[in-house]
């Protein structure tokens, strides 16, 4: 794999868009943690990067020694930089192991999950693919469990379909967040239906060549539309839009079909 990711990483720099947006995800994982019920809290980020997200989180979190379960990357410089940190918190429950996390096999010991950190994997796949990855992750999460994702919304905007795919998968909207000066969106969804059984041996996404991204050439500056707030959009005041919101290709592979999923709303 090239090095391009470990160049993605610097865009960490304070100040920086994706610093704003790592500031919002990294609120959101402290929230989870904090509504976590009692006992362990298994945790499953997938494309993990270096970890900096729950890692930064768990620096200092009063529940860091609850937290068991894997952060996946398959970039081994980055994995490399998230095991040092792993190792200097020594939060000995956690493993970061180099690996495909596009794979449902690959997670199956941090299954099922009360934190799923699914960020900086949507803008790089299909629509398909993150389709098919909100359907499957009801197969990943315990019950009651919490999703944080990310995607920008860079047009066509995906993320009012991202939301109302994630409802239709048996989820309920936490909290939509946007990134000031940015087109990055963060999303937080709870399991509210009981979760689906496990599945080893599902693909749930491929993070497509540079040019094919659905980011490639879009703006990660803020073009806001006219009468939009430039940050902090909440669910509940601001539905997802319904009427532009598109429709979820056919869940292949899976035995509930969309039936299965409306009879779970
Ligand atoms: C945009 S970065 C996001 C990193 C981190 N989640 C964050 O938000 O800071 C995408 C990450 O996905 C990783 N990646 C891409 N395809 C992968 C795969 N199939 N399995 C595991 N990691 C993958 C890359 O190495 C890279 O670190």
């Amino acid at each position: 794999m090239s090095r391009e990711w470990v160049a993605w990483h610097e865009g960490y720099r304070p100040g920086s868009r994706l610093a704003r947006r790592l500031a919002i995800v990294r609120r959101l994982i402290r929230s989870a943690l904090d509504h976590a019920p009692r006992g362990r809290i298994r945790l499953l980020s997938l494309c993990a990067g270096d970890g900096r997200d729950i890692l930064g989180v768990l620096a200092d979190h009063p529940r860091a020694r609850e937290v068991e379960g894997l952060l996946i990357d398959r970039e081994r410089a980055l994995v490399a930089r998230g095991r040092q940190r792993l190792a200097a918190l020594g939060l000995s429950r956690l493993r970061f192991v180099r690996g495909d996390a596009s794979r449902s096999t690959s997670g199956a010991p941090a299954v099922p999950a009360q934190l799923v950190l699914a960020c900086g994997i949507f803008g790089n796949v299909s629509d398909r693919d993150v389709a098919r990855t909100i359907a499957e992750l009801p197969r990943l999460c315990a019950r009651g469990g919490t999703v944080i994702w990310t995607r920008g919304r860079f047009p066509p905007d995906l993320t009012p379909t991202i939301r109302r795919w994630f409802v239709e998968a048996g989820f309920a909207e936490l909290a939509f967040r946007t990134v000031r000066g940015s087109t990055a969106a963060v999303g937080a969804h709870r399991l509210r239906s009981a979760p689906l059984p496990f599945r080893r041996g599902l693909r749930l996404f491929t993070f497509l060549p540079k040019a094919q991204r659905p980011s490639a050439g879009r703006p990660s500056r803020a073009v806001r539309p006219a009468g939009e707030p430039a940050q902090g959009v909440s669910a509940r005041r601001r539905p997802p839009n319904r009427a532009r919101a598109r429709r979820p290709p056919p869940r292949s592979g899976s035995p509930r079909g969309r039936a299965g999923s409306r009879g779970r709303r």
